[in-house]
């Protein structure tokens, strides 16, 4: 075997999750849980989101308003009943352009230039004198004391926008909405992108009791059947993206340093789409250090920090070409990097196949965590809804997600199912918002 491979062989083993490790981050993930709806020390942040599974029977139109952090994005859904719906209109655009003649996501932008920038995108849809509820999916870490009321924690995904982290985000939300005269649209409810993804699923199937983003970031939410603050079933957005029980690498260690904010997100930072290309190339940097890796001109090229993101992950796995020669054009074309071998570009490939599959592995062993805690004797049938490019798009990653669950759970594995569940953030602030609206009825 050359250096190389004798090298990417000791990494790859370092990148593997044995079924015991998988049991035991289950088990340490169900701890902390526990600890964290009791008011324990926890990484789990267990955020209530003031809602149940959804009935099915919710109608109505409504807006919906998509804020995740790469895009806003705004929809103008009809809920039909029974599982039916449609988008009639949809508007919205990334929050920073790639020329950055703007960047509302960077220290230097502020909460009103972002909110007023929101705002403008909702204008798109709307006409006036017509009276838009809407819902606002927004994907960070919120603390909620009601169903259209939340505060952000702390921003994640590495957004830094100012005056927002602390402040009431409905407020800021109206307080835009009335600067661009836009008193006819009413926000109803605040929900994250998880707890959208679960409603949406759970819209149509009733056995979905877990929602989870396999995307840009990861976190997931699941339907608590005994919060302490209430009698009744309640989603809970877990946070676990910041969960830290872990078998972390070298590589995590040094990607985790050079992070906006070391030591938060460990678990998002080995699983999600904005992290895991990251670690690709942080480790392909550190084999051309070692002068492994034969391509030359090259080092310059790996070292901006993010240069590869989940679709480049995707392009290496589905090369299937005999000398690899989609990598070699990405990597000529994008990266700039001439002179690679084929031995350097199936490693590339290798790094993205490893990297990626302990992702998935990583979150089916949340998973497994959450159902056990649901239903330790797994006597109800369970269906995770999943949203993301990572599990939509990553060649075998829903495969080896749904395999760890089934190696693990053995013949009950027939009781727990995955979906994916595109839109959720847009359908599920809409049945969010049918549900406040009815809720202001009762
Ligand atoms: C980050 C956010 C979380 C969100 C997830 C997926 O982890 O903190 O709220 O659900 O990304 O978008």
């Amino acid at each position: 075997m050359s250096n190389l491979l004798t090298r990417l062989h000791l990494i790859a083993s370092q990148f593997t999750i044995s079924p015991d490790q998988i049991r035991q981050i289950a088990n340490d993930f169900e701890r902390s849980m526990l600890a964290g709806l009791h008011g324990s020390p926890s990484t789990l942040k267990m955020l209530p989101s003031y809602l149940s599974k959804p009935s099915g029977k919710e109608v109505g139109t409504f807006l919906a308003l998509d804020f995740g952090g790469t895009n806003v994005r705004v929809l103008l859904t009809e809920l039909f009943g029974q599982g039916q719906f449609t988008v009639h209109a949809r508007g919205g655009k990334p929050l920073k352009d790639r020329a950055e003649t703007y960047n509302h996501i960077s220290g230097k932008s502020t909460a009103e230039q972002l909110f007023d920038f929101i705002a403008q995108q909702i204008a798109t849809l709307v006409k006036p004198g017509i009276i838009y509820p809407l819902g606002h999916t927004f994907s960070f870490p919120t603390d909620q004391t009601g169903l259209n009321t939340g505060t952000l924690i702390h921003w994640t995904k590495e957004i830094e926008t100012t005056g927002v982290e602390g402040a009431n985000i409905t407020a800021l939300l109206k307080d835009a909405l009335l600067r661009q005269n836009l008193s006819n649209v009413v926000p109803e409810a605040i929900i994250n992108d998880t707890v959208g993804t679960l409603l949406a699923a759970a819209y149509t199937n009733q056995f979905t009791d877990i929602g989870s983003i396999c995307g840009t970031g990861h976190n997931t939410a699941y339907l608590e059947p005994s919060p302490p603050w209430t009698k009744e079933p309640m989603i809970i957005n877990m946070e676990s993206g910041n969960f830290d029980q872990l078998p972390f690498t070298h590589y995590d260690m040094l990607l985790d340093t050079g992070s906006e904010k070391p030591g938060a997100q460990r678990l998002e930072k080995m699983v999600s789409g904005h992290y895991i290309g990251e670690l690709v190339r942080i480790i392909a940097c550190s084999l051309f250090d070692e002068g492994l890796l034969a391509a030359n001109s090259s080092r310059e090229a790996l070292t901006a920090p993010h240069i590869l993101n989940g679709a480049h992950i995707s392009l290496l796995l589905e090369d299937e070409t005999p000398e690899y020669s989609n990598i070699k054009s990405f990597l000529e074309k994008s990266l700039k990097i001439v002179g690679s071998t084929k031995e350097d570009r199936e490693s590339l490939k290798k790094i993205a196949s490893f990297v990626s599959t302990r992702s998935a592995r990583l979150v089916a062993a949340t998973f497994l965590g959450i159902i056990h805690h649901m239903d330790p004797n797994l006597a109800e049938h369970h269906n995770i809804a999943i949203d993301g490019s990572l599990y939509e798009k990553t060649p075998g990653y829903a495969e080896t997600i749904n395999l760890t669950l089934a190696q693990e759970l053995g013949n009950k594995g027939m009781n727990v199912t995955t979906s994916l569940t595109k839109d959720g953030s847009g359908i599920g602030a809409a049945i969010a918002t049918a549900i406040a609206v009815t809720m202001k009825k009762e």
